[in-house]
Protein backbone atom coordinates (compact mmCIF):
# COMPACT_ATOMS: atom_id res chain seq x y z
CA UNK A 1 0.00 0.00 0.00
CA UNK A 2 1.69 3.51 -0.98
CA UNK A 3 0.41 6.78 -0.54
CA UNK A 4 1.50 9.54 -3.60
CA UNK A 5 0.04 12.87 -4.97
CA UNK A 6 -1.20 12.34 -8.35
CA UNK A 7 -0.99 14.49 -11.01
CA UNK A 8 -3.83 16.33 -12.96
CA UNK A 9 -4.23 13.94 -15.35
CA UNK A 10 -4.11 11.04 -13.33
CA UNK A 11 -7.11 12.22 -11.70
CA UNK A 12 -9.86 11.47 -14.33
CA UNK A 13 -8.66 7.83 -13.63
CA UNK A 14 -7.89 7.91 -9.35
CA UNK A 15 -9.58 10.84 -7.43
CA UNK A 16 -12.72 11.60 -9.64
CA UNK A 17 -14.25 8.04 -9.89
CA UNK A 18 -13.82 7.36 -6.02
CA UNK A 19 -15.28 10.83 -5.51
CA UNK A 20 -17.99 10.10 -7.91
CA UNK A 21 -19.20 6.99 -6.14
CA UNK A 22 -19.13 8.61 -3.49
CA UNK A 23 -20.90 12.03 -3.41
CA UNK A 24 -23.00 11.41 -6.87
CA UNK A 25 -25.91 9.58 -8.86
CA UNK A 26 -24.36 6.04 -9.01
CA UNK A 27 -23.27 4.55 -11.17
CA UNK A 28 -22.84 7.23 -13.76
CA UNK A 29 -22.89 7.62 -17.22
CA UNK A 30 -20.80 7.17 -20.11
CA UNK A 31 -21.41 10.84 -20.55
CA UNK A 32 -20.77 11.90 -16.95
CA UNK A 33 -17.23 10.33 -17.28
CA UNK A 34 -16.23 12.31 -20.09
CA UNK A 35 -17.04 15.74 -18.17
CA UNK A 36 -14.53 15.17 -15.81
CA UNK A 37 -12.10 16.29 -18.09
CA UNK A 38 -13.46 19.36 -18.00
CA UNK A 39 -12.85 19.86 -14.22
CA UNK A 40 -9.51 19.52 -14.42
CA UNK A 41 -8.49 23.32 -14.38
CA UNK A 42 -10.49 23.95 -11.16
CA UNK A 43 -8.60 21.68 -9.37
CA UNK A 44 -5.45 22.24 -10.74
CA UNK A 45 -3.40 23.81 -7.83
CA UNK A 46 -5.22 21.12 -5.77
CA UNK A 47 -3.03 18.95 -3.51
CA UNK A 48 -5.04 15.20 -4.21
CA UNK A 49 -3.04 12.41 -2.42
CA UNK A 50 -4.60 9.00 -3.30
CA UNK A 51 -3.79 5.07 -1.13
CA UNK A 52 -3.19 2.75 -3.87
CA UNK A 53 -2.52 -1.00 -3.70
CA UNK A 54 -1.37 -3.01 -6.98
CA UNK A 55 -2.52 -0.59 -9.20
CA UNK A 56 -6.13 -0.10 -7.74
CA UNK A 57 -6.96 3.89 -5.97
CA UNK A 58 -8.44 2.78 -1.99
CA UNK A 59 -8.93 5.85 -0.97
CA UNK A 60 -8.49 10.04 -1.99
CA UNK A 61 -8.81 13.06 -0.10
CA UNK A 62 -7.39 16.83 -1.61
CA UNK A 63 -6.67 20.04 -0.23
CA UNK A 64 -7.37 23.41 -1.95
CA UNK A 65 -4.94 26.41 -0.85
CA UNK A 66 -7.79 28.68 0.43
CA UNK A 67 -7.25 32.02 2.70
CA UNK A 68 -9.14 32.81 5.48
CA UNK A 69 -9.67 35.57 8.31
CA UNK A 70 -9.06 34.49 11.95
CA UNK A 71 -10.27 37.66 13.92
CA UNK A 72 -9.22 40.25 11.46
CA UNK A 73 -5.89 38.15 10.02
CA UNK A 74 -6.02 36.71 6.54
CA UNK A 75 -3.86 33.10 6.65
CA UNK A 76 -3.39 30.58 4.64
CA UNK A 77 -5.91 27.90 4.87
CA UNK A 78 -6.31 24.17 3.84
CA UNK A 79 -9.48 23.52 2.75
CA UNK A 80 -10.20 19.63 2.63
CA UNK A 81 -12.37 18.28 0.34
CA UNK A 82 -12.74 14.81 -1.86
CA UNK A 83 -12.08 12.17 0.70
CA UNK A 84 -13.58 9.24 -0.35
CA UNK A 85 -12.59 5.88 0.28
CA UNK A 86 -13.56 2.43 -2.21
CA UNK A 87 -16.44 0.67 -0.41
CA UNK A 88 -14.52 -2.24 -0.46
CA UNK A 89 -12.06 -0.84 1.23
CA UNK A 90 -13.62 1.51 4.17
CA UNK A 91 -12.72 0.96 7.81
CA UNK A 92 -8.45 0.02 7.31
CA UNK A 93 -7.59 3.49 8.13
CA UNK A 94 -6.74 4.62 4.70
CA UNK A 95 -8.41 8.01 5.50
CA UNK A 96 -6.58 8.29 8.56
CA UNK A 97 -3.61 8.13 6.83
CA UNK A 98 -4.46 10.36 4.51
CA UNK A 99 -5.58 13.03 6.18
CA UNK A 100 -2.37 12.66 8.15
CA UNK A 101 0.33 12.90 5.66
CA UNK A 102 -1.89 15.67 3.67
CA UNK A 103 -2.43 17.78 6.28
CA UNK A 104 1.44 17.66 7.48
CA UNK A 105 2.20 18.47 3.32
CA UNK A 106 -0.71 21.62 3.40
CA UNK A 107 1.49 22.80 7.06
CA UNK A 108 4.56 22.16 6.40
CA UNK A 109 3.70 24.61 2.69
CA UNK A 110 2.11 27.39 5.49
CA UNK A 111 -1.02 26.41 5.73
CA UNK A 112 -2.00 27.26 9.35
CA UNK A 113 -5.48 26.88 9.35
CA UNK A 114 -8.10 24.11 8.00
CA UNK A 115 -11.51 23.73 7.19
CA UNK A 116 -13.52 21.43 5.71
CA UNK A 117 -17.97 20.51 5.84
CA UNK A 118 -17.79 16.84 7.35
CA UNK A 119 -20.27 14.34 6.46
CA UNK A 120 -20.23 13.22 10.56
CA UNK A 121 -18.59 15.81 12.66
CA UNK A 122 -17.44 13.32 15.48
CA UNK A 123 -15.26 11.74 12.43
CA UNK A 124 -13.31 14.78 12.11
CA UNK A 125 -13.32 15.74 16.07
CA UNK A 126 -11.08 12.95 16.09
CA UNK A 127 -8.58 14.92 13.77
CA UNK A 128 -8.66 17.95 15.94
CA UNK A 129 -12.07 20.13 14.01
CA UNK A 130 -14.48 22.25 15.80
CA UNK A 131 -17.90 22.87 14.42
CA UNK A 132 -18.53 26.50 13.11
CA UNK A 133 -22.30 27.83 12.38
CA UNK A 134 -23.94 27.04 9.31
CA UNK A 135 -25.48 29.78 7.43
CA UNK A 136 -29.23 30.70 7.76
CA UNK A 137 -31.61 30.28 4.65
CA UNK A 138 -33.69 33.22 4.92
CA UNK A 139 -37.23 33.05 2.80
CA UNK A 140 -39.74 35.74 2.36
CA UNK A 141 -42.60 36.98 -0.23
CA UNK A 142 -41.00 39.69 -2.37
CA UNK A 143 -44.22 41.02 -1.84
CA UNK A 144 -43.44 42.12 1.56
CA UNK A 145 -40.46 44.18 -0.02
CA UNK A 146 -42.99 46.67 -1.44
CA UNK A 147 -42.56 49.31 0.52
CA UNK A 148 -38.78 49.67 -0.65
CA UNK A 149 -40.00 50.22 -4.35
CA UNK A 150 -40.29 54.10 -3.35
CA UNK A 151 -37.67 54.32 -1.07
CA UNK A 152 -34.66 56.37 -2.75
CA UNK A 153 -31.90 55.18 -1.54
CA UNK A 154 -28.13 56.78 -2.05
CA UNK A 155 -26.21 53.97 -4.45
CA UNK A 156 -27.53 51.93 -7.50
CA UNK A 157 -27.51 48.80 -8.77
CA UNK A 158 -25.91 46.45 -11.67
CA UNK A 159 -27.57 43.36 -12.93
CA UNK A 160 -26.07 41.30 -15.25
CA UNK A 161 -24.96 37.47 -15.67
CA UNK A 162 -21.93 36.39 -13.55
CA UNK A 163 -19.90 35.33 -16.57
CA UNK A 164 -19.74 39.37 -17.67
CA UNK A 165 -19.18 40.78 -14.04
CA UNK A 166 -17.16 38.01 -12.68
CA UNK A 167 -14.55 40.14 -11.64
CA UNK A 168 -16.45 42.68 -9.18
CA UNK A 169 -17.98 39.52 -7.76
CA UNK A 170 -14.18 38.51 -7.38
CA UNK A 171 -13.02 41.63 -5.95
CA UNK A 172 -16.00 42.05 -3.53
CA UNK A 173 -15.73 38.75 -1.83
CA UNK A 174 -11.84 39.58 -1.21
CA UNK A 175 -12.65 43.04 0.46
CA UNK A 176 -15.33 40.24 2.55
CA UNK A 177 -12.70 38.19 3.47
CA UNK A 178 -10.25 41.18 4.80
CA UNK A 179 -12.85 42.20 7.21
CA UNK A 180 -14.90 39.43 8.11
CA UNK A 181 -13.96 37.06 10.76
CA UNK A 182 -14.19 33.48 9.31
CA UNK A 183 -14.73 34.69 5.60
CA UNK A 184 -12.84 32.14 3.66
CA UNK A 185 -12.09 32.15 -0.38
CA UNK A 186 -10.92 29.62 -3.12
CA UNK A 187 -7.50 30.37 -5.04
CA UNK A 188 -8.17 32.26 -8.09
CA UNK A 189 -8.33 28.78 -10.45
CA UNK A 190 -10.91 27.43 -8.59
CA UNK A 191 -13.23 30.40 -8.01
CA UNK A 192 -13.28 30.94 -11.69
CA UNK A 193 -15.33 28.01 -11.75
CA UNK A 194 -19.02 30.38 -10.94
CA UNK A 195 -17.75 32.67 -13.68
CA UNK A 196 -17.14 29.60 -16.64
CA UNK A 197 -20.45 27.77 -15.72
CA UNK A 198 -22.28 31.21 -16.23
CA UNK A 199 -24.88 29.74 -14.48
CA UNK A 200 -26.37 32.91 -11.90
CA UNK A 201 -27.51 36.34 -12.39
CA UNK A 202 -24.89 38.62 -10.52
CA UNK A 203 -26.36 41.74 -8.52
CA UNK A 204 -24.34 44.15 -7.29
CA UNK A 205 -25.27 47.24 -5.03
CA UNK A 206 -22.50 50.20 -5.45
CA UNK A 207 -21.77 53.50 -4.13
CA UNK A 208 -19.70 56.09 -5.35
CA UNK A 209 -18.65 53.97 -8.02
CA UNK A 210 -17.30 51.23 -5.41
CA UNK A 211 -19.02 47.68 -4.55
CA UNK A 212 -20.72 47.60 -1.38
CA UNK A 213 -22.84 44.56 -1.94
CA UNK A 214 -23.53 41.93 -4.01
CA UNK A 215 -25.14 38.19 -4.21
CA UNK A 216 -25.63 35.79 -7.26
CA UNK A 217 -28.99 33.75 -7.84
CA UNK A 218 -31.04 31.91 -10.41
CA UNK A 219 -35.00 32.08 -10.63
CA UNK A 220 -36.56 28.46 -11.05
CA UNK A 221 -39.90 29.05 -12.59
CA UNK A 222 -42.20 31.65 -13.39
CA UNK A 223 -44.56 31.76 -9.78
CA UNK A 224 -40.97 30.16 -8.42
CA UNK A 225 -37.89 31.34 -6.44
CA UNK A 226 -35.37 33.31 -6.89
CA UNK A 227 -33.01 31.90 -5.24
CA UNK A 228 -29.71 33.44 -3.72
CA UNK A 229 -26.37 32.56 -2.34
CA UNK A 230 -25.11 34.62 0.42
CA UNK A 231 -26.90 38.00 0.56
CA UNK A 232 -22.90 39.64 0.93
CA UNK A 233 -23.19 43.54 1.73
CA UNK A 234 -20.63 45.93 3.46
CA UNK A 235 -23.24 48.43 5.22
CA UNK A 236 -27.36 48.45 5.38
CA UNK A 237 -27.71 50.43 2.41
CA UNK A 238 -26.01 48.13 0.35
CA UNK A 239 -28.34 45.66 1.97
CA UNK A 240 -31.40 47.22 1.41
CA UNK A 241 -30.32 48.46 -2.59
CA UNK A 242 -30.31 44.53 -2.63
CA UNK A 243 -33.57 44.29 -1.11
CA UNK A 244 -35.18 46.55 -3.32
CA UNK A 245 -34.25 44.73 -6.53
CA UNK A 246 -35.83 41.77 -5.23
CA UNK A 247 -38.86 43.76 -4.61
CA UNK A 248 -39.21 44.42 -8.34
CA UNK A 249 -39.67 40.69 -8.93
CA UNK A 250 -43.30 40.74 -7.06
CA UNK A 251 -45.30 39.55 -9.94
CA UNK A 252 -42.79 37.28 -11.34
CA UNK A 253 -41.52 35.19 -8.36
CA UNK A 254 -43.69 33.52 -5.03
CA UNK A 255 -40.44 33.64 -2.75
CA UNK A 256 -36.97 34.82 -2.56
CA UNK A 257 -34.95 33.25 -0.69
CA UNK A 258 -31.15 34.34 0.64
CA UNK A 259 -28.32 32.68 2.72
CA UNK A 260 -27.14 34.74 6.14
CA UNK A 261 -24.65 35.02 8.61
CA UNK A 262 -26.10 33.55 11.88
CA UNK A 263 -25.55 37.22 13.56
CA UNK A 264 -28.05 38.69 10.95
CA UNK A 265 -31.28 39.41 11.98
CA UNK A 266 -33.67 39.38 8.83
CA UNK A 267 -36.93 39.75 10.82
CA UNK A 268 -35.60 43.58 11.56
CA UNK A 269 -34.93 44.23 8.40
CA UNK A 270 -38.33 45.69 7.31
CA UNK A 271 -41.67 46.03 9.14
CA UNK A 272 -44.51 43.93 8.10
CA UNK A 273 -42.04 41.06 6.81
CA UNK A 274 -42.96 37.88 7.20
CA UNK A 275 -40.05 36.01 6.91
CA UNK A 276 -38.95 32.21 8.12
CA UNK A 277 -35.51 31.71 9.10
CA UNK A 278 -33.53 28.28 9.22
CA UNK A 279 -30.85 26.32 9.35
CA UNK A 280 -30.54 22.52 8.59
CA UNK A 281 -28.56 20.77 9.94
CA UNK A 282 -28.32 16.97 9.04
CA UNK A 283 -26.13 13.83 8.47
CA UNK A 284 -24.10 13.19 5.73
CA UNK A 285 -25.48 15.32 3.35
CA UNK A 286 -26.09 19.30 4.70
CA UNK A 287 -23.55 19.79 7.01
CA UNK A 288 -22.39 22.81 9.45
CA UNK A 289 -18.61 23.61 8.36
CA UNK A 290 -15.78 22.58 10.73
CA UNK A 291 -12.00 24.24 11.06
CA UNK A 292 -8.90 23.66 12.82
CA UNK A 293 -5.65 25.54 13.72
CA UNK A 294 -2.82 23.93 11.93
CA UNK A 295 -0.35 25.52 13.71
CA UNK A 296 -0.06 27.55 16.71
CA UNK A 297 1.72 30.78 14.82
CA UNK A 298 -2.14 31.37 13.19
CA UNK A 299 -2.64 33.25 16.95
CA UNK A 300 0.73 35.39 16.94
CA UNK A 301 -0.06 39.17 16.63
CA UNK A 302 -4.00 38.74 16.63
CA UNK A 303 -5.54 41.44 17.91
CA UNK A 304 -6.72 40.45 21.45
CA UNK A 305 -7.41 41.48 24.83
CA UNK A 306 -5.32 41.62 27.54
CA UNK A 307 -5.40 38.30 29.25
CA UNK A 308 -2.07 35.87 29.90
CA UNK A 309 -2.36 32.29 30.15
CA UNK A 310 0.12 29.54 29.25
CA UNK A 311 -1.47 26.81 27.74
CA UNK A 312 -0.58 22.74 27.41
CA UNK A 313 -1.75 21.50 24.35
CA UNK A 314 -2.48 17.59 24.04
CA UNK A 315 -3.28 14.55 21.66
CA UNK A 316 -2.76 16.48 18.44
CA UNK A 317 -0.49 15.49 15.92
CA UNK A 318 0.28 19.06 15.01
CA UNK A 319 -0.75 21.55 17.97
CA UNK A 320 2.00 20.52 20.76
CA UNK A 321 3.74 21.44 23.88
CA UNK A 322 3.13 24.89 26.43
CA UNK A 323 2.72 27.90 25.10
CA UNK A 324 2.32 31.12 27.27
CA UNK A 325 -0.60 33.23 25.46
CA UNK A 326 0.03 37.06 26.15
CA UNK A 327 -2.36 39.58 25.55
CA UNK A 328 -0.80 42.14 28.14
CA UNK A 329 0.07 44.42 24.64
CA UNK A 330 -2.82 44.41 22.60
CA UNK A 331 -1.79 41.80 19.71
CA UNK A 332 -0.90 38.00 21.40
CA UNK A 333 2.69 37.32 21.77
CA UNK A 334 3.15 33.17 21.23
CA UNK A 335 5.86 32.24 23.58
CA UNK A 336 7.20 28.84 23.17
CA UNK A 337 9.99 27.12 24.79
CA UNK A 338 12.22 27.86 27.86
CA UNK A 339 10.75 31.04 29.02
CA UNK A 340 7.21 29.12 29.19
CA UNK A 341 7.85 28.05 33.42
CA UNK A 342 5.42 26.44 35.60
CA UNK A 343 5.51 29.76 37.13
CA UNK A 344 3.10 31.61 34.42
CA UNK A 345 -0.20 30.89 35.79
CA UNK A 346 -2.94 30.56 35.00
CA UNK A 347 -2.55 26.87 33.31
CA UNK A 348 -4.91 25.81 31.13
CA UNK A 349 -4.99 22.61 29.15
CA UNK A 350 -6.24 22.38 25.72
CA UNK A 351 -7.06 19.54 22.95
CA UNK A 352 -6.59 21.05 19.30
CA UNK A 353 -10.71 21.44 18.75
CA UNK A 354 -10.30 22.81 22.30
CA UNK A 355 -7.60 25.77 21.20
CA UNK A 356 -9.46 26.27 17.27
CA UNK A 357 -12.67 26.87 19.51
CA UNK A 358 -11.71 29.59 21.03
CA UNK A 359 -9.39 30.93 18.17
CA UNK A 360 -12.16 30.95 16.15
CA UNK A 361 -15.00 32.21 18.82
CA UNK A 362 -17.40 30.07 18.59
CA UNK A 363 -17.52 28.24 22.31
CA UNK A 364 -17.32 29.79 25.62
CA UNK A 365 -13.73 28.71 27.85
CA UNK A 366 -16.42 26.39 30.64
CA UNK A 367 -17.65 24.42 27.46
CA UNK A 368 -14.13 23.60 26.53
CA UNK A 369 -14.71 21.48 29.57
CA UNK A 370 -18.09 20.25 29.67
CA UNK A 371 -17.34 19.22 25.61
CA UNK A 372 -14.09 17.64 26.81
CA UNK A 373 -11.86 19.73 24.91
CA UNK A 374 -9.47 20.53 27.78
CA UNK A 375 -9.15 21.12 31.07
CA UNK A 376 -9.79 25.18 32.41
CA UNK A 377 -9.34 25.74 35.84
CA UNK A 378 -11.67 28.95 37.32
CA UNK A 379 -9.21 31.79 37.79
CA UNK A 380 -8.29 30.95 33.44
CA UNK A 381 -11.87 31.63 32.58
CA UNK A 382 -11.71 35.55 32.70
CA UNK A 383 -8.30 35.03 31.05
CA UNK A 384 -9.86 33.15 28.46
CA UNK A 385 -12.71 35.03 27.52
CA UNK A 386 -10.31 38.42 27.49
CA UNK A 387 -8.04 37.06 24.91
CA UNK A 388 -11.03 34.86 22.99
CA UNK A 389 -14.41 37.03 22.99
CA UNK A 390 -16.94 35.10 21.53
CA UNK A 391 -17.26 35.51 17.48
CA UNK A 392 -19.31 34.20 14.36
CA UNK A 393 -17.46 32.87 11.88
CA UNK A 394 -18.69 32.81 8.15
CA UNK A 395 -17.11 30.67 6.21
CA UNK A 396 -18.71 31.79 2.88
CA UNK A 397 -17.23 29.23 0.70
CA UNK A 398 -19.12 26.13 0.27
CA UNK A 399 -16.48 23.15 -0.84
C1 LIG B 1 -16.16 8.28 5.38
C2 LIG B 1 -15.02 7.60 4.68
C3 LIG B 1 -14.24 8.62 3.88
C4 LIG B 1 -14.11 6.96 5.77
O1 LIG B 1 -12.96 6.44 5.16
P1 LIG B 1 -12.21 5.18 5.80
O2 LIG B 1 -10.99 4.92 4.96
O3 LIG B 1 -13.17 4.05 5.96
O4 LIG B 1 -11.80 5.72 7.23
P2 LIG B 1 -10.69 5.15 8.21
O5 LIG B 1 -10.71 3.64 8.14
O6 LIG B 1 -9.38 5.80 7.95
O7 LIG B 1 -11.26 5.65 9.57
C5 LIG B 1 -10.58 6.54 10.45
C6 LIG B 1 -11.25 6.42 11.79
O8 LIG B 1 -12.59 6.87 11.72
C7 LIG B 1 -13.50 5.81 12.06
N1 LIG B 1 -14.61 5.89 11.11
C8 LIG B 1 -14.61 5.53 9.82
N2 LIG B 1 -15.81 5.76 9.28
C9 LIG B 1 -16.58 6.29 10.24
C10 LIG B 1 -17.92 6.73 10.31
N3 LIG B 1 -18.74 6.67 9.26
N4 LIG B 1 -18.38 7.23 11.47
C11 LIG B 1 -17.59 7.28 12.55
N5 LIG B 1 -16.30 6.88 12.55
C12 LIG B 1 -15.81 6.37 11.41
C13 LIG B 1 -12.70 4.54 11.88
O9 LIG B 1 -13.18 3.53 12.76
C14 LIG B 1 -11.31 4.99 12.26
O10 LIG B 1 -11.15 5.03 13.66
P3 LIG B 1 -9.82 4.43 14.36
O11 LIG B 1 -8.68 5.19 13.76
O12 LIG B 1 -10.02 4.68 15.79
O13 LIG B 1 -9.82 3.00 13.98
C15 LIG B 1 -15.53 6.46 3.75
O14 LIG B 1 -16.41 5.65 4.48
C16 LIG B 1 -16.28 7.00 2.53
O15 LIG B 1 -15.69 7.13 1.47
N6 LIG B 1 -17.59 7.31 2.64
C17 LIG B 1 -18.39 7.89 1.56
C18 LIG B 1 -17.95 9.31 1.19
C19 LIG B 1 -17.90 10.25 2.37
O16 LIG B 1 -18.81 10.33 3.15
N7 LIG B 1 -16.79 11.00 2.46
C20 LIG B 1 -16.56 11.97 3.52
C21 LIG B 1 -16.79 13.36 3.00
S1 LIG B 1 -16.42 14.56 4.23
Amino acid sequence: MTIRRVNAEERLTTSFPLQAYAFETSPRSVARAEEFRGYLPYNEGNRTLVVEENGVTLAAASAIPMRQNLRGEVLPMAGVAGVATHPLARRQGHVRALLHQLLDEMRDEGHQLSALYPFRPSFYARFGYVGLPAPRTVTFSPADLGGLLRVDLPGEVRWERVGEGYQDWRTFTERCLDERHGFAIFPGYRDVGVRDRDEHWLLTARSGGTVTGAVIYRIDDHGGTLAAGDLLAADPVARMLLLQFFARHVDQVERVRVQVPVDEVPELWLTDLAVHVEARVARPASSAPMARLLSIDALDGLAVGPGRVRVELTGDRWLAGSHLLDGTTGALEVVTGAAVTAAQPPAVTLTAAGLSALAYGVLDPVEIGLRGLGEVPAEALPELRTLFPRRNPYLFSDF
